[in-house]
């Protein structure tokens, strides 16, 4: 098939472009290149690129491919925060206007790179696809009204879904630091230290950021009617878990490491556990090929065959943040997306 993959620079990205071209589709990349120059490890490159904001693609770049998988975005919660215009006016009106030229193009499918995150502070626990949202963000709002408005798209000729991710972790060319796991099993090698924000009890869902690139790989290769105009969270029942238990692990990996609860818990009121059982019963073959703890193995072995530092921790490469701070006039924009 041809695809055109958005955001095929990123963490979650990287391993997508190598998935789906070892299954032999054709792969065409659209990104802007945020965070050139942070890669960790080199990766394949698609069959054709656009290096361009996702806001500029015209219908003619959509013109002939089978599905578009739309995963470029401000990628978290603190960005959001940084500059939350920034945010509405890429991941949210921005991926409005991807999925109406797709669809103008004769795009079939859509596949939206969702959030768990917009069940934010979850008011009970195991939340399913039909629980009430609670985005407390917004980079969760904006992934909550891009459902709904891509939603409203679907027809005979547009078949849309949504795949609402856990929170990623584990290796990736494209490393993140800025992500639960990945930063406290980095603090522990670099400073000695595991430090937790909150008391340890918020429930995450986790999965690793390669089942995520073959969770896409899936709903493209699903039949439509299986996935049409659905909303699936995409992770598994048994990969909730709470910060404390996550920080137990780090502490099996790098036993000299202190566990160290700081309390800033005011900052990320974030609790959520999810329900997974939709995405089995839409696609009863698809297995997570990662636990936690077989991921955490396999990153902590690649921070140490890489040396990973202190600098490297507290450096901008991996914190996505960071790294924009500095480049903001790649994605500021005069006039509002049409
Ligand atoms: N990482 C997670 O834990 C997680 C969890 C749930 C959902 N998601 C979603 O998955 C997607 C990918 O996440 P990731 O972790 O790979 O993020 P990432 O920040 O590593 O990658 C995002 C990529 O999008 C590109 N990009 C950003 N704005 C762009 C624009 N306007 N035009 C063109 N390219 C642009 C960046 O250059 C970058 O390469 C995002 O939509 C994110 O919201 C991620």
């Amino acid at each position: 098939m041809k695809v055109f993959v958005t955001g095929h620079k990123g963490y979650i990205g990287a391993h997508l472009v190598e998935l789906l071209q070892s299954a032999g589709h054709e792969v065409t990349g659209c990104d802007l290149d945020l965070f050139e120059g942070c890669a960790w490890e080199p990766f394949p490159s698609p069959d054709h690129e656009l290096n361009k904001d996702i806001r500029d693609i015209s219908e003619d770049d959509l013109r002939g491919f089978d599905c578009v998988m739309h995963l470029a975005a401000i990628s978290n919660d603190p960005m959001g925060d940084l500059n939350p215009e920034i945010t509405y006016s890429i991941n949210r009106d921005g991926s409005i206007r991807l999925a109406k030229l797709a669809k103008a193009a004769g795009v079939p499918r859509f596949l939206f790179a969702s959030s768990c995150s917009i069940y934010g502070k979850g008011e009970k626990l195991d939340l399913d696809e039909t629980a009430v949202f609670n985005p407390v963000s917004a980079y969760a709002f904006s992934k909550v009204e891009t459902e709904e408005a891509v939603s409203a798209l679907a027809d005979d000729s547009f078949s849309p879904s949504f795949l609402r991710n856990a929170t990623a972790y584990g290796h990736s060319p494209m490393l993140r630091i800025d992500l639960v796991v990945n930063n406290l099993l980095g603090c522990a090698i670099a400073r000695g230290d595991i430090r937790i924000m909150s008391d340890g009890s918020p429930w995450r869902p986790l999965i690793h950021c390669r089942d995520i690139a073959r969770a896409f790989v899936a709903f493209m290769e699903a039949p439509r009617d299986v996935v049409h105009n659905q909303a699936v969270n995409i992770g598994a029942n048994e990969e909730n878990y709470q910060v404390k238990d996550v920080a137990d692990y780090v502490q099996e990996l790098v036993p000299d490491a202190k566990i160290v609860y700081t309390g800033e818990v005011g900052a990320d009121p974030r609790n959520y556990r999810v329900n997974f059982d939709k995405l089995y019963t839409l696609l009863p073959e698809f297995k997570l090929q990662y636990t936690l703890k077989a991921g955490m193995e396999e990153l902590y072995n690649k921070y140490r065959e890489h040396g990973f530092s202190e600098e490297d921790f507290s450096g901008d490469q991996f914190v996505r943040l960071r790294t924009l701070r500095h480049r903001l006039d790649r994605i500021e924009k005069a006039e509002p997306v049409a």
